[in-house]
C-alpha cells in the first residue's frame, strides 16, 4: 500500500464580488416589481407578497457578507435575477473546465509538478453544465493530462468523497496522482428571487494534487485517513434534470428547478449527524480531539461551524483553530472546505493534524484526516 499525500492546492476566486448591501438592494427591487405586477392576484389572496431582505438578517443568520460571482450584471438586474454567461463554442472551453484549469495550475505549481505527473482527474461538483462528455475529461485534455477522468457528484461533499476516490486509487496502486478538482458555479443554480436563500451561495473553484507521499517535492500532508457516510434527505433538493422534458409543465419556470432547503431541518438535522462522524472518525483512528491543530470545516454557515467545532473539540475553538472563509465567499458547495484549507494550512508544523470535514445535501458528510508530513 501507498501513503497518498496532499501536495498541492489551487483556488480560482471570480473577480466579481456582490456585497450583501447591493444583493439587498437588488432583490427589494425585485421583490417591489414582483408586488406591482402581481398586485391584483395578491389583493386576491392568491398570492404572497414579497417582502425584502435585510443585510442585518444575512449576516446575523448566515456570517455571510459578500460572495464572488462569475457575473453579478444579471444577478442584480431587478428584471433577471440569475447571472448571465456567454454560450462557448465548441473550440473554446466551458466554462466549468476554465476555471478548473487555473485552479488545477496552481495546485500543480505549489507542488512543482506538470502535467505529466498526474494519472487521473476527478471533476467533483455539485453540478455539471452539461451530461456528457464529462467535463474531467475536457479538463484532463486542456492540461494535457494522460490517463483518465470522471465527473462526480455528491453535492456539497463532492470534494472530499473526491479526495477519498483519489486516495484509495493511489494506495491500491491504480494510480500514482490524481487532481480533484471542484468548480462550483453556484450562481447558476440558486433561486436568487427567494428571500430565504438568495444570499446562500457564491462561485469559486478548488483544485488539490494528491500523490505518493514518496513522490512529493515539498512540503505536504500525508492523508492519514478518510471517512464518507450519507444519508437520504429531501431537505436539500434540486429537481432539474434530463427527464425534465417528459413531465407535463417541468419546462416552465419552476421553482423547484433551483436550489431548494428547508433551512431550519437541515440545520437540526445535519448538525448531529456531522458531529457525531467527526467523533466515530476520531475514535477510530484512536485520536482525541486533543490532537487536531485545526479543523477546515464546510461553508455554509458560522453558527453551524461554532456548533460542531465545540462539539468536536469539547469547548469553543481558539481563534484560528477554525478558520471561516464564508464571510467572503459564502457557501461554495464542496469547495468551502477546501478554500479554508488552502488558505490557512502552511502554518502547520511536521506531526500537526486537521481535520476536513464536508456536508451537505443527501445527506452527505465527508472527512480527511491530515498530517503534516
Ligand atoms: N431577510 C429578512 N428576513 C428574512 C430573510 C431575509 N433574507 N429570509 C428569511 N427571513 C425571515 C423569515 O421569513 C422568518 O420570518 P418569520 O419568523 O416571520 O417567519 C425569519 O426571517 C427567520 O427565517 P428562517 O429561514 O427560519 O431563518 P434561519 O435563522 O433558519 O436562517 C438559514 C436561515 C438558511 C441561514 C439557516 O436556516 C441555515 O443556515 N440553514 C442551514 C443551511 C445549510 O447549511 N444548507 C446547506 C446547503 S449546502
Amino acid at each position: 500500500m501507498h501513503q497518498p499525500a496532499i501536495t498541492g492546492t489551487g483556488v480560482f476566486t471570480p473577480s466579481q464580488v456582490i456585497t450583501n448591501a447591493e444583493l439587498v438592494t437588488a432583490f427589494n427591487a425585485h421583490a417591489d416589481l414582483y408586488n406591482i405586477e402581481n398586485a391584483d392576484e395578491i389583493s386576491a389572496g392568491r398570492l404572497e407578497a414579497k417582502g425584502h431582505s435585510s443585510a442585518e438578517f444575512i449576516l446575523a443568520a448566515s456570517g455571510i457578507e459578500q460572495r464572488h460571482v462569475l457575473d453579478k450584471s444579471g444577478v442584480l438586474d431587478p428584471a433577471v435575477m440569475h447571472p448571465w454567461l456567454r454560450e462557448r463554442t465548441y473550440d473554446e472551453p466551458s466554462q466549468m473546465a476554465e476555471m478548473a484549469v487555473d485552479a488545477c495550475r496552481q495546485a500543480l505549481a505549489m507542488a512543482g509538478k506538470t502535467a505529466a505527473d498526474v494519472g487521473a482527474v476527478i471533476c467533483a461538483a455539485s453540478n455539471h453544465e452539461r451530461a456528457y462528455p464529462a467535463i474531467a475529461i475536457e479538463i484532463q485534455d486542456l492540461l494535457g493530462i494522460q490517463g483518465f477522468a470522471f465527473d462526480m457528484n455528491v453535492a456539497c461533499s463532492s470534494a472530499t468523497f473526491g479526495i477519498q476516490a483519489a486516495a484509495d486509487m493511489i494506495r491500491s496502486g491504480s494510480i500514482n496522482s490524481a487532481l480533484v478538482v471542484s468548480p462550483e458555479i453556484c450562481s447558476a443554480h440558486l433561486e436568487w428571487r427567494d428571500r430565504d436563500c438568495h444570499f446562500i451561495f457564491g462561485d469559486v473553484c478548488t483544485a488539490i494534487l494528491i500523490e505518493r507521499a514518496d513522490d512529493a517535492n515539498g512540503a505536504h500532508f500525508l492523508i492519514r485517513s478518510t471517512r464518507c457516510a450519507t444519508q437520504f434527505s429531501n431537505n436539500i433538493r434540486n429537481n432539474n434534470g434530463f427527464l425534465r422534458r417528459t413531465r407535463k409543465g417541468q419546462m416552465a419556470d419552476r421553482r423547484d428547478m433551483q436550489f431548494m432547503q428547508n433551512g431550519r431541518r437541515v440545520f437540526k438535522e445535519v448538525l448531529p449527524l456531522v458531529s457525531n462522524h467527526i467523533a466515530d472518525h476520531l475514535a477510530a483512528e484512536n485520536l482525541s480531539p486533543d490532537a487536531l491543530k485545526r479543523l477546515w470545516l464546510h461553508q455554509a454557515n458560522k453558527t453551524m461551524n461554532d456548533y460542531i467545532g465545540k462539539k468536536t473539540l469539547g469547548r469553543d475553538p481558539e481563534p484560528g483553530e477554525q478558520p471561516n472563509i464564508l464571510q467572503d465567499y459564502a457557501n461554495t458547495s464542496s469547495a468551502g472546505s477546501i478554500i479554508a484549507f488552502s488558505k490557512y494550512s502552511n502554518d502547520l508544523q511536521p506531526g500537526d493534524i486537521g481535520l476536513i470535514c464536508s456536508f451537505g445535501a443527501g445527506y452527505s458528510v465527508g472527512s480527511v484526516i491530515v498530517e503534516r508530513a
